[in-house]
């Protein structure tokens, strides 16, 4: 793992802006330019290297530096330019550029820039390849810069190194700033929703309770995203007596927040985004052990993306129709909080029997699910949920578990995963896992022990699905926790959001 080279990058630029503008050969300060395999260089680079005293050959012989995918020069006042550096990334070979690789190029220019405590510098974008860089490709790079310059440091009132906060103005030199400019609009409405989940997920738990976080998806209307928030009384009146018994031991009131975009045409069956929002998870009554409890303050990260999915399809003006809908409690212990053995009726009319209080997110989920169906019946639905350990155990951080009763839906899902670097990977459900469920006290039980943890929870979910076509993400290895990479320095990835825009984007839009 690379971790000690990320703790070390503690100062605190962040990316002020993004400009684009005609190809040309910058004369003064930093530059950045782009190399293929063997040095390939595109025509304006190929002019600012000449200028270069001796060429770029000693240099780039001396350091390694061979334009391999990853591999980056540094010559810091390069004789016979005017240029204070010049940086040269490389790309690998034509052929064998994904978007993803866009993506995270984007990220280790921002963070090049930063250790150069750059201020200002201008990157040349012309392919040194076979044909024209896309402008979805522009807006790539551009969006793993702006990820990657996110931190969570709201909270640090001595910036690190006592450096003054700095900011990062990056010019992307480009063929066509017209077009770029418009890729780049789309893409950073993108990138603000997954800054948005990550700053919720990040936020600690005395900050954020359930009314405060329906208070950030109100802030959607600013986008024009119709919000609309139940409290305690109405969900009493709707009988969600599942969800309302998690948040019972809480003296924080629950929250059920519903979020509409109406994009698309009047009357077509919207896309449903369900998701979990455990503000704080202590495990109730069953209490979870103190080490590393405090990540349960992440446990919301399925409500986080589907808020970050809204603001993006909003942001981005999509047309299409999306309603997310998100279940806000918090778990905790105290003399009002239910108990293992109890019987509660959710709103579907099933009797759930409650064996252990820590699995509490299919709960929620339960009683959000059936509302969803029921009051919008949309086309699908999709929930999103930090619900099972079990999820890391089988995947670890890279991809969410995905489970479906719909095959063309986990199709698409698989698809979207890989377009926006965001995976998932199927996991089965039949009825010999949901018989696992099956209570002799009730109608279903909320935990079926140890094995095949996650997908006992969701089979749990699919009863309150209805027939829908529905499939739920296991988000509990990929929503926090990950290990740092090109385009995340963050506790808090914001996972989920990229992958439902292109869901909605592939398959639901225009
Ligand atoms: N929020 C947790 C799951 C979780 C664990 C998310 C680790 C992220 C990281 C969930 O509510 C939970 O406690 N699940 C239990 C279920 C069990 C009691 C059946 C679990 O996974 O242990
Ligand atoms: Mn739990
Ligand atoms: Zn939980």
């Amino acid at each position: 793992m690379p971790q000690t080279q990320q703790d070390r990058e503690s100062s605190v630029t962040k990316l002020a802006k993004i400009s684009f503008s005609r190809i040309d050969a910058p004369k003064s300060g930093i530059a950045v330019l782009l190399a293929g395999e063997d040095l390939s260089l595109g025509s304006t680079a190929t002019e600012i290297v000449a200028g270069v005293e001796g060429g770029l050959a000693r240099s780039a012989d001396i350091a390694g530096f061979d334009g391999k995918k990853g591999s980056s020069l540094d010559l810091i006042a390069p004789a016979g330019l005017g240029l204070d550096r010049l940086l040269v990334f490389g790309l690998g070979k034509a052929d064998d550029i994904s978007r993803d690789d866009w993506r995270a190029l984007g990220g280790r220019v921002f963070a090049a820039l930063k250790n150069a405590k750059a201020d200002a510098a201008t990157v040349v974008l012309e392919s040194p390849l076979e044909g024209e860089l896309s402008n979805e490709h522009i807006a790539e790079i551009a969006m793993g810069a702006k990820l990657r310059a996110y931190a969570f440091d709201a909270y640090k009132s001595k910036k690190q190194g006592d450096d003054p906060a700095q900011d990062l103005k990056l010019t992307l030199k480009v063929a066509d700033p017209k077009g770029a400019r418009k890729a780049w609009t789309a893409a950073e409405g993108i990138a603000d929703g997954v800054i948005l989940a990550r700053d919720l997920v990040n936020e600690p738990a005395n900050v954020l309770g359930p009314v405060e976080f329906a208070k950030k998806a109100e802030e959607l209307g600013k986008l024009g995203v119709e919000v609309e928030v139940l409290g305690e009384k109405e969900m009493k009146k709707l009988k969600m007596a599942a969800l309302l018994g998690v948040a019972q031991g809480s003296v924080r009131p629950p929250r059920l927040a519903v979020m509409r975009w109406n994009g698309g045409k009047k009357g077509t069956a919207p896309v449903a985004l369900v998701g979990k929002g455990v503000v704080f998870d202590t495990g109730g009554i069953s209490i979870k052990p103190a080490g590393g409890m405090e990540e349960m303050k992440g446990d919301m990260g399925g409500a986080a993306a589907v808020v970050g999915a809204m603001h993006a399809i909003a942001a981005r003006k999509a047309k299409s129709n999306v309603v997310g809908v998100i279940g806000l409690v918090e778990n905790m212990p105290d003399g009002n909080a239910q108990r293992p053995g109890d019987i509660v009726t959710a709103m579907s009319g099933t009797t759930i029997e409650i064996l252990n209080t820590d699995a509490e997110g299919r709960l929620v989920l339960a009683d959000a699910l059936w509302y969803t169906q029921k009051k919008y019946k949309p086309a699908i639905m999709i929930d999103l949920a930090t619900l099972t350990g079990a999820v890391l155990v089988a995947l670890g951080n890279l991809n969410a578990g995905l489970f479906s009763n719909n095959d063309e839906l986990a199709d698409n899902l698989l698809a979207a995963g890989k377009a926006s670097g965001e995976p998932v990977w199927r996991l089965p459900l039949s009825p010999g896992y949901d018989k696992i469920i099956d209570t002799p006290n009730a109608d279903v039980k909320n935990t079926g022990g140890r094995w095949a943890g996650s997908i006992t929870a969701a089979q749990f979910l699919q009863r309150f699905a209805n027939d829908v076509p529905w499939a739920h993400l296991d988000i509990a290895g990929t929503a926090f926790g990950a290990p740092k990479d090109d385009i995340c320095q963050s506790w808090a990835s914001g996972y989920g959001v990229r992958l439902l825009n292109q869901l909605v984007a592939d398959h639901y839009e225009g």
